[in-house]
């Protein structure tokens, strides 16, 4: 598919016009950023596995009915998407305390939420995208009621999702964040990504992080947490061990005289 030109290029992806009308192309690059782009690294192949991670996760939304902006995936590193007009708020939806919720507010990390809890967060890197209330987003007209309730639902049901197919694999979801945006026919759409770059993911037993805090507390190699998010996904191509060839000896054929 021919790539039309760039729109939008951001920390992680690229978005690029496409030949088809209403639809954009999302390119996953391998460039990770931390804290609010202070800290910066390019990890081979991170792109590629956040791709085939989200495209995974997104079709299976799709199938149970959470409507997304994932048309197809096109190649290692690009989908097709329906565009839409991001609304500029980050959702957040945590299940066992983590990251700034810690930090913020004292709580330990790993303590367990007696429920879902959903954040929200501008989305305004120069102002380090600050949480919001549910009173700023209609204060200020981010979001209408109707939308801010709908998509506070879409989240709940994302997350219940989530949590069990992660679950099925061994691993605890301990928070994600996403985006929503409204496409040219006024839907509401889950869009972005879903990948260990933006959920927080512990290995059920050990507690081992397989996200992007492997990169943000330099715990370690990315790729492999990445790569065993995918593996237990079933999603990782498994290259086979070539054992050599062994020929057996040949026999001796003994032709009989006539
Ligand atoms: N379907 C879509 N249509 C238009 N924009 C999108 C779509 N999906 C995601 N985006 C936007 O494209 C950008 C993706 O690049 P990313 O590197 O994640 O950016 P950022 O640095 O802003 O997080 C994000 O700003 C995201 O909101
Ligand atoms: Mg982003």
């Amino acid at each position: 598919m021919k790539k039309g030109k760039k729109l939008y290029e951001g920390k992680a992806k690229i978005i690029y016009a496409s030949p088809q009308k209403n639809l954009v192309i999302q390119h996953f690059k391998d460039d990770a950023t931390a804290f609010n782009n202070q800290k910066k690294a390019k990890i081979d192949g991170k792109g590629i596995l956040n791709n085939r991670i989200s495209e995974y996760i997104l079709s299976n939304l799709n199938q149970v009915g959470i409507k997304n902006h994932l048309i197809k995936r096109i190649n290692m590193r690009e989908q097709l998407v329906k565009a839409v007009n991001i609304f500029p708020i980050e959702f957040i939806v945590r299940n066992i305390a983590a990251g700034s919720l810690c930090k913020n507010l004292g709580i330990e990390e790993g303590t367990t939420l007696e429920r879902p809890l959903i954040e929200y967060c501008l989305k305004n890197d120069d102002l380090g995208d600050p949480m919001i209330s549910r009173e700023h987003i209609l204060t200020f007209n981010w979001l209408n009621e109707s939308t801010l309730d709908l998509i506070t639902g879409e989240c709940k049901r994302i997350n219940d999702f989530l949590q069990g197919l992660f679950r099925g694999v061994g691993i605890k979801l301990v928070d994600f964040k996403v985006e929503f945006g409204k496409t040219s026919n006024d839907e509401v759409i889950l869009a972005d990504e879903i990948s260990p770059d933006t959920c927080r993911l512990w290995d059920e037993k050990t507690e081992k992080k397989l996200d992007k805090d492997i990169f943000r507390k330099d715990l370690g190699n990315l790729i492999e947490g990445y790569q065993e998010v995918a593996r237990r996904l079933n999603i990782l191509h498994q290259q086979p061990v070539l054992k050599p060839i062994s020929f057996p000896k040949p026999k001796e054929v003994k032709i009989k005289k006539k």
